[in-house]
């Protein structure tokens, strides 16, 4: 058996964990590859701010929250290792990836270099770059065990037309964690930008942007940092600041329009930025941030983790489950195929029960389940504050359900 033993220590902060989470009282919530439950203190925030809009005027309590606001950008920053000056906040994680490949003025032959596992709209993304300017998407080839290949992404970024490579550190749909550091060394040695997709990521494994060799990463709230919905944020490292890189439909907030004909970016990483913000949100993601470094990404992430191994070994115990994670490195999340159901009803059945996971389709990487062999299953992904209790609950349930 593995897994944390809930002793009186694990115990006491187990329950400030769970009483400091409204959420957990109602349901066995095992989605926080979804959005997790948010802290009271994220929701207080959010709450707070959207009354001082209401009670006097958005624009004013913006002002009003000067200070916080920019304590939000120092938190996400010290997050990820770095300075405020290189995060911009966005709407989501795609939005702030998109933001980011926009920067490239790419020609007609040139090459993105990505893997076979990056999320399904950065997949489209792509494609829908490849239509309009004629580029051309390289996929580096998967070791035997899962998991990019890094000498693949080697070789193919030795071609004279590479001009970018994008790697989603955690995919959607299965617990894989791709070796984002190598690659970078690799891209850094090569003097290629890199772009990373750490959205499944921040909350559960500690980030050093640094180490990363990044260029450009792109997250969101909700998820494993136990954000609020509708706010993400992007790295933009100096290198790309220095080289001038810019959105292409960069706005008012990006830039100052100083001539009839000209603009010019601001100095700093908010030039990816849009002006209109959900400035409660920004607050509320603060907050997440700081809630994620009082616990401390290292506990989160090692228990989410042990919970996620937990899950993989009641699960695959049981018949007819298929357990779909590879990789030599795997995270907390968990997804398997349940044999003669759909996800979709597998999600529903359990969520009557008052048990929360997602159900993961071929169409969220068409790649990934089509080498695997299945259609359709489901994702549970355990936080910290889930309990070995939960996980029997599940594996109860769906025990209960059995194979069609
Ligand atoms: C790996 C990965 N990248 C990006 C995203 C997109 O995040 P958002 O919905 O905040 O744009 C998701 C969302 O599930 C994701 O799992």
């Amino acid at each position: 058996m593995v897994g944390w033993e809930e002793g009186p220590a694990v115990d006491r902060q187990l329950r400030r964990w769970r009483r400091e989470t409204p959420g957990c009282a109602n349901r066995a919530h095992l989605n926080n590859a979804g959005a997790a439950l948010m802290p009271l203190a994220v929701l207080e925030a959010v709450q707070r701010h959207l009354r001082r809009e209401a009670g006097i005027g958005g624009y004013e309590a913006a002002d009003e929250a000067g200070a916080e606001i920019e304590a939000a950008y120092s938190a996400v920053a010290t997050l990820l290792t770095t300075a405020p000056a290189n995060i911009a906040l966005t709407e989501n994680a795609t939005a702030a990836f998109a933001q980011a490949m926009s920067a490239f003025a790419l020609q007609r032959g040139d090459m993105i270099v990505t893997t076979r596992n990056d999320y399904i709209s950065s997949q489209i993304l792509f494609l829908s770059m490849a239509t309009r300017y004629g580029i051309e998407v390289l996929r580096a080839a998967d070791l035997p065990d899962g998991g990019v290949d890094p000498d693949s992404v080697r070789q193919l970024i030795r071609h004279p037309r590479c001009r970018l490579v994008a790697v989603t550190w955690v995919p959607t749909n299965s617990g894989l964690v791709q070796p984002v550091e190598v690659i970078g060394k690799i891209c850094r040695e090569a003097g290629i930008p890199y772009v990373v997709d750490a959205c499944q990521v921040v909350g559960q494994i500690p980030i050093d942007v640094g180490r990363v060799h990044c260029d450009f990463l792109a997250a969101t709230a909700r998820k494993f940092l136990r954000g609020p919905r509708g706010i993400g944020f992007l790295y933009v490292s100096d290198a790309a600041l220095e080289r001038g890189d810019y959105p292409l439909f960069v706005d008012m907030r990006g830039a100052r329009w100083t001539d009839a004909d000209r603009f010019h970016p601001v100095s700093d990483a908010k030039r990816f930025e849009n002006w209109e913000f959900a400035y409660a949100l920004v607050l509320g993601l603060g907050e997440a941030a700081l809630y994620a470094a009082g616990v401390g990404i290292d506990v989160a992430g090692a228990r989410a983790r042990d919970l996620a191994a937990v899950t993989r070994e009641r699960l695959g115990a049981l018949p007819g489950i298929r357990i779909l994670d590879r990789g030599s490195e795997v995270c907390a999340i968990v997804s398997a195929e349940v044999a003669g159901w759909e996800g979709a009803d597998i999600v529903s059945r359990l969520r009557e029960r008052g048990i929360n996971v997602s159900a993961i389709q071929r169409e969220f990487a068409v790649i990934d389940m089509d080498e695997k062999g299945t259609r359709s299953g489901i994702r549970i992904s355990p936080h910290y504050y889930n309990t070995h209790a939960e996980i029997d609950r599940l594996a109860d349930a769906l025990a209960e359900l059995g194979t069609r």
